[in-house]
């Protein structure tokens, strides 16, 4: 099942025992696992008994890295402590939390206030219509129509008191967990770098530059010429405050144009790419270079469409990933060659 090109192989099958990678082979691991929430009821993230994803991938996983390696697992927040859990038993070390920060998470809630009516068999009061945004279309077009859906609010006392009340936040970041494979013992990291070529991340090379209208010399007592070091939150579009110069990760490269720049919900209707949580191949170019130096290489258990290994050609690592759908690997297959070969 493997196809082997010049630097990446990918498996249409299950990731469990990842039998195709040697033992200390791997510099990185950058996955985006099922999150086990049935997410748009999609099956393949009701996980193993409607849970996370088996701890077993992460001691496979472990065994595969190199002593020193790093990982990036992405994961939910309700569900995060139990993945943190796997890892540490699996042998990792957790480093630290990452937080992509995005704004058009909606969360998924209801106005208690009607349904407090509802269940006195009070009669909510209309008052006017909601409008929908009907799909993507082109600039200067018809973006809305009135679809009629009735707007209403509480009309009873207690109704009244709790009229907008809900269960849930705004979901606007998702958590990934940062570890490392202990460096081998007795060695320092800089021995084990020199026997693994792991043990660091990169960050000399995933600073963020300033952008073009800041005054340099007014960044801090002894700006570094890159920029800024990378933090623990990521941004990945841009927003309309001062803080994206601390967070907004940028586009390094010739080939970073936005053509490749997904953002968390697709708007192009006629992309091929049908999985539903598909990365930026921005935010995943950061991660690599974070993690990896070039033609390192990279593993990614659940691979979906292929986005960690479309940014691992970009970034000019390795990749080696599987994915258990055919249809979302046929997808992966496509991306990933596109990415080699620089077609756009
Ligand atoms: C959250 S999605 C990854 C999406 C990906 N980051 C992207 O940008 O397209 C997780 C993927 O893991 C796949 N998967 C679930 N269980 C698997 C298994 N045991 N082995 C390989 N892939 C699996 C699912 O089919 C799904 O496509």
């Amino acid at each position: 099942m493997a196809e082997n090109k010049l630097n990446y192989n990918i498996y249409e099958e299950s990731c469990y025992s990842l039998k195709y990678q040697e033992r200390n082979s791997i510099d990185a691991l950058i996955t985006d696992p099922p999150y086990g929430i049935a997410y748009q009821n999609h099956h393949w993230d009701k996980g193993e008994k409607g849970k996370v994803p088996d701890e077993k991938i992460w001691k496979d996983s472990f065994d595969k890295l190199k002593p020193g390696g790093y990982g990036l697992v992405f994961s939910f927040p309700r569900v995060m402590h139990h993945v943190m859990k796997h890892l540490e038993e699996s042998g990792f070390i957790i480093k630290d939390v990452l937080m992509w920060c995005y704004l058009n998470g909606m969360p998924k809630t209801r106005n208690v206030g009607l349904d407090i009516d509802k269940e006195l068999g009070v009669e909510s009061e209309e008052y006017g219509q909601y409008n929908y945004v009907i799909g993507y279309v082109k600039e200067g077009a018809e973006t809305y129509k009135v679809n009629g859906k009735k707007k209403k609010k509480p009309a009873s006392d207690l109704g009244k008191i709790y009229d907008g009340a809900g269960y849930n936040l705004k979901p606007a970041y998702e958590p990934i967990i940062l570890v490392q494979k202990p460096i081998e013992e007795g060695l320092t990291v800089a021995q084990n770098i020199k026997k693994y070529r792991t043990g660091a991340m990169n960050l000399e090379k995933t600073r963020l530059p300033y952008s073009p209208d800041e005054d340099k010399d007014k960044v801090g007592h002894n700006p570094h010429p890159l920029g800024r070091v990378p933090a623990n939150v990521i941004r990945s579009e841009e927003l309309e405050d001062d803080y994206d110069k601390y967070f907004l990760i940028s586009t390094y490269g010739n080939f970073h144009d936005q053509h490749y720049i997904e953002p968390k919900v697709r708007r192009k209707k006629d992309t091929f790419n049908m999985h539903p949580t598909v990365k930026p191949i921005k935010l995943m170019q950061h991660l690599i270079r974070l993690l990896t130096f070039e033609n390192q290489t990279v593993l990614d258990p659940f691979m979906g469409s292929g986005s960690t290994g479309v940014a691992c050609m970009l970034e000019n690592r390795n990749f080696e990933g599987y994915e258990l759908e055919q249809e979302y690997f046929k997808i992966a297959e496509q991306r990933i060659k596109n990415a080699q070969q620089k077609i756009f």
